[in-house]
């Protein structure tokens, strides 16, 4: 069967980083589950998911991970949804979790959801990042769409960052000119400013056949990548190595990535998010322009 004209049902939230950047707030529990407004920043990429048809979602967890899996329970009282949740029974939604017993990098966790794929191609959210758009899940259902009508091994979300900050993230090379979506020449983990290709950064939302993981297991059969751990980046380089097509699809001028995985950003993604809160948002934004403005605020 042509994997790439399979529809994409499943999704990966890898969800097993330490969260070292927001100690002590994680210090016992998972940065996932750091609120962003009303809700823990995990439920929105599982919100995310749903909306772009992935009703089969695995959360990759680890150690001090465990609340991922209840917050995905019923309420413990009622048996059912609480407001603020979808019902996801109702959806057809499943959840599963795997645990990753050490932390070995992202192509590792990824790694871990080869029984759950079955050879299918399948989505990665980064469990750590928020995608703030206007109508839900536009980016992912771009980044599928482009993923199977281009024949893909793998597609990623881009997004472009300041030049100061491209050692943060893998760098993609284009191939071809940078449109909408645009096709790969190479990528590179966290390059230094002057290796950088471009400015064009991974965006934590990707699609991959499921030769990403012969491509995992190549990248182990070597000592590990930046920061010593086995990278998602280098698994990829090794799909294009074989010749493998690889894409990218952009955030568009209304998307937002929002990354709570140190606290500048948190903090900004939190106050942001906050303002669009259909009951206080605007009390929130009255507060923070006389905060703005010298005055105290009530
Ligand atoms: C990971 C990936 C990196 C990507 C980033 C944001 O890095 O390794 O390629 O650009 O997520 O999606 P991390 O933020 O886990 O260090």
């Amino acid at each position: 069967m042509d994997v790439n004209k399979q529809t994409i049902t499943k999704c990966v939230i890898p969800a097993a980083g330490l969260g070292t950047r927001l100690r002590p707030a994680t210090k016992i529990q998972p940065k996932e589950m750091l609120p962003v407004g009303r809700k823990p920043t995990i439920q929105y990429v599982v919100e995310e998911a749903i909306a772009a048809g992935l009703k089969s979602i695995l959360i990759i967890t680890g150690r001090t991970k465990r609340a991922i899996a209840d917050h995905f329970d019923l309420d413990f009282v009622t048996g059912k949804p609480i407001e603020g949740e979808l019902d996801y029974e109702k959806l057809g939604v499943r959840f599963f979790f795997v645990r990753q017993a050490q932390q070995m990098g992202l192509a590792d966790a990824v790694s871990h959801a080869e029984a759950f794929v079955g050879g299918e191609p399948f989505v990665v959210c980064l469990g750590d990042t928020i995608i703030g758009e206007p109508e839900p899940a536009t980016l992912l259902k771009r980044l599928v769409d482009t993923h199977v009508r281009r024949g893909a091994s793998a597609t990623v979300a881009a997004e472009r960052v300041r030049p100061q900050d491209v050692s943060k993230y893998g760098i993609l090379k284009p191939l071809s000119r940078v449109g909408d979506e645009f096709q790969l020449a190479d990528l590179i983990e966290k390059p230094a400013p002057e290796h950088a290709p471009s400015r064009l950064a991974i965006a934590s939302r990707y699609a991959f056949n499921a030769t990403i993981f012969d491509a995992i297991r190549a990248v182990k059969a070597n000592p590990p990548g930046k920061g010593g751990e086995y990278q998602l980046t280098d698994a990829m380089r090794e799909l294009l190595s074989n010749g493998d097509g690889m894409w990218a699809v952009r955030l568009a001028a209304n998307e937002k990535r929002y990354d709570i995985g140190n606290y500048e950003s948190y903090y900004k993604a939190f106050v942001e998010l906050s303002l669009q809160d259909p009951e206080f948002g605007d009390s929130v934004r009255r507060h923070l322009k006389a905060l703005l403005a010298g005055n105290r605020g009530r």
